[in-house]
């Protein structure tokens, strides 16, 4: 019997993934920027054992649905093969967040997932190499694989598609606060959406679009520059959601488009291009769904924090979040799936 487990935070992408050249192996049409969260945290345990008769998958407490456990005995099978393992495995994963507010707990699972099952499976792999194994199990995991601050270079084939840190979690004191509603539209998953995208008229204006954000964000990082990063990181997300609204997702002919966005999510974006105007230095972003994520630098998070109880005093959920670092092997006791002192899910 061998055992390991791993830990990892999900990540939120300043440049978003969006549109696939590959989806077979998640290889991106572009390139993407995020930075993990600390606020969240996945923790993953995988064991090989000669006696089980199949793969068995816990997540949260119980035997995670029938489409998690295929995509998961995937993953594992990728590892098996690659360890040449031929033993079953009992995989049993935790979040510490709630599902459905805004963070892809997919990206830390298989992050943490690939980490766990390599380490069991006798394998020693390079961040790189760990990286592009998390790739293939969700697209956005190869992002939780380094630490902190991280880009993942979309490649044109499996081997030269992968992340790698730009800047270490202390390299800047950024915030990140992700505010979820009670109210949410059923979710469109992200794949329907990476499928759709192409059939957007805005799609090639935006692939084109993304190789000066990437630029852009890239060097606001670096230069710790917030108003640099603000309204690059806000326009790079209203883009996603313009190709997303004007995509047409096959499975849904009754569409006209995409939305993601609640009218909470609109009153608060609202609310956030208010605070800038009067003085307060923050951001928004968003992913596939109706949650914002707030972007401040860690002197000002007690003010974003007023604001928003102000703007959006019925939320359902707040997760304050600091750079965090990247998938990690957790000994016994070693506690290190707790949230860190600045983190708070309420
Ligand atoms: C909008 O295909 O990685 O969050 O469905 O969680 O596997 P999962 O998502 P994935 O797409 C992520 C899309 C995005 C943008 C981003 O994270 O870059």
């Amino acid at each position: 019997m061998a055992t390991a487990t791993a830990a990892a935070h999900p990540n939120l992408a300043l440049v978003k993934y969006w549109g696939q050249r590959d989806p077979a192996l998640n290889i991106p049409a572009n390139g993407s920027i995020s930075v993990n969260l600390s606020g969240a945290t996945t923790t993953t345990s995988v064991t090989f054992d000669a006696d089980l008769a199949a793969d068995t998958v816990y997540l949260n407490g119980a035997p995670a649905d029938a489409e998690t456990a295929h995509r998961v005995r995937v993953h594992l099978d990728r590892v098996c093969a690659r360890a040449g393992v031929r033993d079953c495995a009992q995989v049993v994963s935790h979040n510490d967040f709630p599902a459905d507010v805004g963070v892809a707990s997919s990206a830390s699972a298989f992050a943490a997932l690939s980490l766990a099952a390599a380490t069991a499976a006798g394998l020693s792999l390079s961040t790189q190499a760990l990286s592009i194994l998390a790739r293939k199990g969700s697209g956005s995991a190869c992002r939780s694989v380094p630490d902190g601050f991280v880009e993942w270079l979309p490649g044109c084939d499996d081997a030269s598609s992968y992340a790698r840190s730009l800047a270490p979690c202390d390299h800047w004191d950024l915030r990140v606060i992700t505010v979820a509603f009670a109210t949410t539209p059923k979710a469109v998953p992200s794949l329907e959406g990476h499928q759709a995208a192409p059939s957007s008229p805005f799609y090639q204006a935006r692939l084109h679009e993304v190789m000066r954000t990437l630029a852009g964000v890239r060097d606001a990082i670096l230069a710790r520059d917030f108003d640099a990063l603000s309204l690059t990181v806000e326009r790079e997300a209203l883009s996603l959601h313009a190709v997303a609204m004007t995509s047409r997702p096959a499975a849904r002919p009754w569409v006209s488009g995409i939305l993601y966005l609640a009218p909470e999510t609109v009153q608060l974006l609202h609310a956030v291009q208010g605070w800038r105007r009067d003085g307060l230095p923050v951001a928004f972003t968003l992913d596939a769904g109706p949650s914002v994520h707030l972007i401040c630098e860690g002197p000002l998070l007690r003010q974003v924090l007023d604001a928003l109880d102000a703007a959006a005093p019925d939320r359902a959920t707040t997760i304050v979040s600091r750079p965090g670092r990247g998938a990690w092997l957790v000994q016994e006791n070693d506690g290190a799936s707790a949230p860190s002192d600045t983190s708070c899910i309420s």
